[in-house]
């Protein structure tokens, strides 16, 4: 799953063009980033300078959202060919996406969807994600993900999460606000979820922050790290054996003060390196 011997990256930022020269311009504070697989695969002379750029001054890892793991019928090769270059070219330790569909056959959904949750569902997705792992040559993780309507299923999300992971011998990328802004919307205690998932497979954390609308909470990635997903951080942060990295999201409503980003990667960073004892 992880290899031994892979290093701590740290803790870092997601990357948005739009925080490009903030990035920059504070790097000293900000350990590694995280980039949009999609955003690369095509490999255009700008992106593939864009990201000679990241590497030389970071630790870039790459984030997917369009495998669509969970859509019926066989993966996309092509992209599969895609992302194993651009594994190779970036060099990246690991590769990940969500444990969602975004496609129903032609139909592109245009939002990460949850998947029903059976056994042999859960079967089916952790072929394909063994098929991905094997196609890309590094760890292959999957994040769980937000979901605003829920029905009665065979397995509970932890149980479906923890069926896939172990039977593909995949890794975990565990999104602590997803938990946190679940457990709000659906009503259940994140502690005991974070307890029946195999926490020795997270190698890597997601924090960031949403907002209200109405009665829901959304996962928005526009706000600072609620108070709540740091309390759930640091109930895990010394369980999480395999983890080798830390990325905050902030996809909108970037602040003008960029030391308001900075201070979650602070928060988080102060964590593990009591965890770690540096
Ligand atoms: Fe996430």
């Amino acid at each position: 799953m992880i290899r031994a011997g892979q290093p701590w990256l740290g803790v870092g930022l997601g990357y948005r063009q739009d925080l490009h020269d903030a990035i920059f311009a504070r790097s000293g504070s900000i350990d590694c980033l995280e980039v949009i697989s999609e955003q690369y695969l095509a490999a255009a002379p700008a992106q593939r300078e864009r990201l000679r750029v990241l590497r030389e001054r970071f630790p870039v890892v790459p984030h997917g959202i369009e495998l669509s793991i969970g859509t019926a019928g066989p993966l996309d090769l092509q992209y599969l060919d895609d992302l194993a270059r651009l594994v190779v070219a970036m060099d990246a330790p690991w590769c990940s996406d969500h444990l969602s569909f975004t496609r129903a056959g032609d139909l592109a959904i245009g939002q990460l969807t949850p998947l029903v949750r059976t056994r042999e569902h859960a079967t089916a997705v952790a072929v394909k994600a063994a098929q991905v792992q094997r196609h890309v040559g590094v760890p292959f993780l999957l994040e769980n993900i937000t979901y605003y309507l829920d029905f009665p299923a065979e397995l509970s999300e932890a149980e479906f999460i923890t069926e896939v992971v172990e039977q593909a011998d995949c890794g975990l990328l565990l999104d602590l606000t997803n938990v946190f802004v679940n457990s709000v919307n659906h009503h259940f205690d994140p502690v005991e979820f974070v307890a029946a998932i195999p926490l020795e497979r997270v190698v890597q954390l997601h924090l960031a922050g949403g907002q209200w609308s109405g009665d829901t909470l959304v996962d928005t990635h526009s706000a600072p790290v609620p108070e709540q997903v740091w309390q759930l951080l640091d109930h895990v942060a010394d369980r999480l054996s395999s983890l080798r990295c830390v990325i905050l999201e902030r996809d909108q409503e970037f602040p003008d003060e960029f030391d308001e980003l900075l201070a979650d990667l602070t928060r988080a960073r102060q964590t593990f390196d009591l965890v770690r004892g540096g």
